[in-house]
């Protein structure tokens, strides 16, 4: 569990630093050695420096289709134990990995579809994404698999039940917790980039973009 807890946090430092676009403490980081069980770890792989290397078009919902029709319930059934399946992704994570209790989300997913979210756009320059499309990109760069087919009943069942979990999310007042990484009650202790065990970018040193303004 503790190894598991920090591939989810080392993933976070790494999109943390992405959002930021260059961080000085994660500098240095794709140097160190490789760790098996760090999905941000083995350079070729990690999903956290990607940046614009993924092809937009396989993140884009090709023209003329559509997502696959059911019955609605049934859908969300089956989405919400896709997103607990493990074997969607090839580095051991579900989607529940990292967005157990709404947990990853940032203020963004609160809006309607489609909209701009930060990781789609550094790392394929998408300004926009559609639901669909946004669980492709996770399908590609946390869960390092390949895309769902487009016209797949897994697809249509995901952004199914994905609906629902975007319903319960409240965006915290004054949007604090989802768009600040730094601050204290914006995740919990081990997914928390801030958390002094982790490669901290928010670490108090020149150049911190969260460091306590003056
Ligand atoms: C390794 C961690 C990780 C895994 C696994 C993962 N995601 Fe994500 N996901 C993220 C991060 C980080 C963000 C925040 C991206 C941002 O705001 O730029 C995110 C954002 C999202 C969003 C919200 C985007 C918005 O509108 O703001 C959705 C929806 C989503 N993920 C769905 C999924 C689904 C479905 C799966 C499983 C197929 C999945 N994720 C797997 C890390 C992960």
């Amino acid at each position: 569990m503790a190894s598991f807890q920090k591939i989810v946090a080392m993933f976070f430092a790494g999109s943390v630093a992405l959002a930021m676009g260059s961080a000085p403490a994660m500098a240095g980081m794709g140097t160190a050695k490789p760790n098996p069980h760090n999905p941000c770890g083995a350079m070729a792989k990690n999903p956290c420096t990607a940046k614009g290397k993924i092809d937009a078009k396989r993140l884009t919902r090709p023209a003329g289709t559509h997502l696959m029709k059911g019955r609605h319930r049934v859908l969300v059934k089956e989405g919400r134990r896709l997103w607990h399946d493990k074997s969607l992704s090839t580095n051991g994570l579900s989607c529940n990995s990292c967005h157990h209790n709404h947990a990853a989300f940032r203020a963004t997913f609160a809006k309607p579809y489609p909209h701009y979210v930060a990781m789609p756009h550094q790392q394929a320059g998408m300004k926009k994404v559609s639901l669909d499309e946004m669980i492709q990109f996770c399908m590609v760069s946390p869960m390092a698999a390949k895309p769902l087919p487009w016209n797949s009943r897994k697809l249509a069942a995901l952004t199914a039940y994905t609906e629902t979990v975007q319903k319960s999310f409240k965006p915290p007042v004054g949007g604090m917790k989802g768009k600040n990484p730094c601050h204290p009650g914006a995740m919990e202790k081990m997914h928390n980039p801030c958390h002094p065990k982790m490669v901290n970018p928010c670490a108090p040193k020149a150049a911190n973009p969260c460091a306590p303004k003056h």
